[in-house]
């Protein structure tokens, strides 16, 4: 078990396994990144090092990320033998879906479990303005592809004012009544380069929640309010599935995170508002025994910070969404 100093029990890694994209979300990365040069991402070997010595740590969940982590070279095996790690109970993804025709069997056959969909709008014309060139069609090809697969799925939806803030939460919203799906929306978060854009077009929960309630009815509290992973839940009248809400930027789940994260090029970062991070990289490369690398994971756990910054005009600057996954 590692513990951090306020007692919370950090036992979940979201690991980005490649800083790179198929597609180039408005509010995720500029239009011309450039993407790390591949010898500074760490390496198949080097990942699955650490997954296991996190594993021996006490990890039991693991999230693939990225970036759009299905672009990375080998990942099916990659994923296969994360799966196989001793201690590793829960494997999962965060995709754009655009491949998962293709690999939701092979991923699935390989001990993946479940994997969470982005998918902003229905709306082919606005998914292709938000995700900069996306087929919207192709993502909800990959979302029958990975049901059919008997993978666990969740949707995703980031909504920025302008683009998607109208009837796009409400279609999204109205999938959940007659599907049995978790439909998520997610409050725009400021990083880096795109920090201005993110922070004026920001919808918050509570917006969210009227408008969806204006056009399908009111919505009823799941659980009495108790998060599902860093999901408030919410069901309307008569749905099959429910309405999740992850609102870091309003109403930050703090107290109940357990979560650190592996950016792809082996820095171990402890909030994704906060800059603070320690780098794993080197001292993996040059050398450091398993004993070490856990002194330095353990230690680095224990300062894991607590709430963001954001109203007082501190926002993470070091990086954008794509390197550390989301
Ligand atoms: N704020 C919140 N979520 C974001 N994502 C990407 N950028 C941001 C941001 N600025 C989400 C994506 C996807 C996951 C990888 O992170 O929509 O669901
Ligand atoms: Fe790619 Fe996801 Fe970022 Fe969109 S949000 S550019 S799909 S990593």
């Amino acid at each position: 078990m590692t513990l951090d100093r306020f007692g919370r029990n950090i036992n979940y890694l979201r690991i980005s396994l490649t800083d790179k994209c198929n597609l180039r979300c408005v509010y995720c990365m500029p239009e011309d990144i450039t993407f790390r040069p591949r010898q500074e991402l760490l390496q198949d070997d080097e990942i699955l090092r650490l997954v296991r010595i996190f594993a021996e740590l006490g990890f039991v969940k693991f999230r693939l990320t990225g970036g759009e982590p299905t672009v990375r070279a080998n990942f099916v095996d990659l994923v296969r033998q994360m799966s196989n790690t001793p201690g590793v109970e829960t494997m999962a993804m965060t995709t754009n879906g655009l491949l998962l025709d293709k690999l939701a069997e092979p991923l699935a056959e390989a001990g993946l479990q479940r994997v969470n969909i982005s998918i902003d709008t229905l709306d082919a014309q606005k998914f292709k303005k938000l995700t900069r060139w996306g087929e919207v069609d192709e993502v909800l090809d990959g979302i029958r592809m990975a049901e059919k697969a008997g993978l666990g799925v969740k949707l995703n939806a980031v909504v920025v004012r302008g683009y998607n803030d109208g009837e796009d939460v409400v279609d999204l919203a109205r999938l959940t009544l007659y599907q049995p799906w978790q439909v998520r929306f997610i409050e725009m978060m400021p990083f880096g380069d795109v920090a201005d854009f993110q922070q004026a077009g920001i919808v918050t929960e509570e917006d969210l929640r009227g408008t969806i309630s204006a056009a399908l009815g009111d919505l009823s509290l799941v659980n009495n309010g108790q998060l599902d992973g860093e999901a408030r839940l919410y069901k309307l009248a008569g749905a099959q599935g429910t309405l999740g809400f992850i609102s870091s930027v309003t109403q930050p789940f703090c107290a109940s995170c357990t979560r650190a994260r592996l950016t792809a090029d082996g820095r171990l970062r402890l909030c994704l508002l906060r800059e603070q991070e320690v780098n794993l990289m080197k001292p993996l490369r040059d050398g450091a025994n398993d004993e070490a690398l856990k002194e330095i994971i353990v230690d680095a756990i224990w300062w894991k910070p607590w709430g963001h910054k954001l109203d007082d005009d501190v926002v993470p600057l070091n990086r954008v969404m794509s390197e550390i996954g989301g």
